[in-house]
């Protein structure tokens, strides 16, 4: 009899489990990062832009499609505002995806693997260079779209697990505290009020990915932009060059979003985040150059007049200075780092310590629930 309880016990446990793996097989394909990774779908300006501006009515200085950008890796321009290539870029190499092209860009196949809403110049404010670039409003109306043909296409089961298992990055804020500085900010709202306003609308957007199915979310906080070589050029006389008020809103800006995104997550279920302090990496090279490798982290690669933070960079009326070795600088051109230091970026994204990256790292966010994702073969 108590032979037979000790026999029974783990019959039932194997039953169990056997129930539980046929119910698992038949809501998810086990497959491992390198067979099917989950796709990655991009926002934001700059930082982040394949080439989107490329087919938008713009000034010139909001686009990178012409020579000398691009030309360390690709070599001929994308449209990415660097020598090489960006963040999104080498994030999707480290997730064995292939790149992920410009949503504008004609021609593309599917979604399967994501694609890139950004745009030079964009920030989370409709204000920000209105006219100009495709604002965060219009790149989440894009990203519908995809949402549906996604659903449409793969099925509403597939399409829905595809989503969940996506990753989202964002980089926006920079263009919004330039924008008002420009304008020398009517200083109709306080500093405060503004980050809140820039807060505000990016909580919106996370939340309206959210709705749509997206969990897994990756941000970069607001690099030091008060030391940007086209800040510096506006006033080289001062002290270090930098402009503190900026760096400050940016410091306002980063604090905000933290919390931000803290109470996201207690709001919204299953919502996990990635956020790399950007602020901290980029300020570190600045501090110690030689120790990640540049020798040059004030003057831009390319450019005109002090620190070559006047724009004219590829301009084929004017004339500009064009360095020997983008990987020496920190800054390719005015705004925007090299290949090289996005590089170092990209690899404190993907599998940072919590003190740069967290709570979690892009690496872990890409493996998190990786067994419940279609298989979409190698389409
Ligand atoms: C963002 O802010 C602007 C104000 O500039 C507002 O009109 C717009 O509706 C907001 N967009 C989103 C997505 O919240
Ligand atoms: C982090 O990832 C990068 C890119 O895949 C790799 O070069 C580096 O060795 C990794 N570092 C650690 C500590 O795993």
């Amino acid at each position: 009899m108590r032979a037979m309880e000790r026999f029974m016990f783990p019959m039932y446990l194997w039953a169990i489990s056997t129930l539980f793996l046929v119910v698992m097989a038949a809501t998810c394909h086990d497959h491992s990062l390198l067979e099917n990774p989950a796709a990655l779908f991009i926002f934001g300006d700059s930082l982040f832009d394949s080439g989107n501006n490329n087919y938008i009515r713009t000034s010139r200085g909001f686009q990178a499609n012409y020579r000398p950008y691009g030309e360390t890796f690709f070599p001929s321009p994308t449209g990415r505002a660097t020598d090489g290539r960006t963040i999104p870029d080498f994030i999707s190499e480290y997730a064995k995806l292939p790149l992920i092209p410009p949503y504008l860009q004609p021609g593309i196949q599917n979604y399967n693997y994501g694609v890139n809403f950004a745009s030079i110049g964009a920030g989370a404010l409709l204000e920000t260079h209105q006219g100009l670039v495709i604002d965060l409003k219009t790149q989440l109306s894009n990203f519908k779209k995809v949402e549906k043909q996604l659903r449409h296409n793969l099925g509403g089961e597939e399409g829905k697990a595809l989503l969940s298992a996506a990753v989202y990055l964002f980089s926006i804020g920079g263009n919004d505290y330039f924008a008002a500085f420009a304008e020398n900010s009517g200083s109709l709202v306080s500093q405060e009020e503004y980050v809140a306003m820039v807060i505000g609308n990016i909580t919106n957007a996370i939340q309206e990915v959210y709705n749509l199915g997206g969990r897994k979310f990756g941000f970069l906080n607001v690099s030091p932009i008060g030391c940007l070589p086209f800040v510096k050029a506006l006033d080289p006389a001062r002290t270090g060059g930098c402009k503190e008020e900026l760096t400050d809103v940016a410091r306002l800006h980063n604090r905000a979003l933290s919390e931000a995104l803290q109470k996201l997550e207690i709001q919204l279920t299953g919502f996990k985040y990635s956020l790399h302090d950007f602020f901290t990496s980029l300020n570190e090279i600045t501090e110690d150059p030689s120790k990640y490798g540049f020798e040059e982290v004030e003057m831009a690669c390319c450019g005109n007049g002090p620190y070559r933070g006047f724009s004219g960079c590829g301009s084929q009326t004017r004339s500009y200075e064009l360095c020997e070795n983008p990987s020496d600088f920190l800054y390719f051109d005015l705004v925007h780092p090299t290949e090289k230091a996005y590089e170092q970026f990209a690899k404190l994204f993907w599998n940072g310590s919590s003190d740069i990256t967290g709570p979690y790292n892009l690496k872990s966010l890409f493996e998190l629930d990786n067994k419940c994702r279609p298989n979409l073969g190698s389409s």
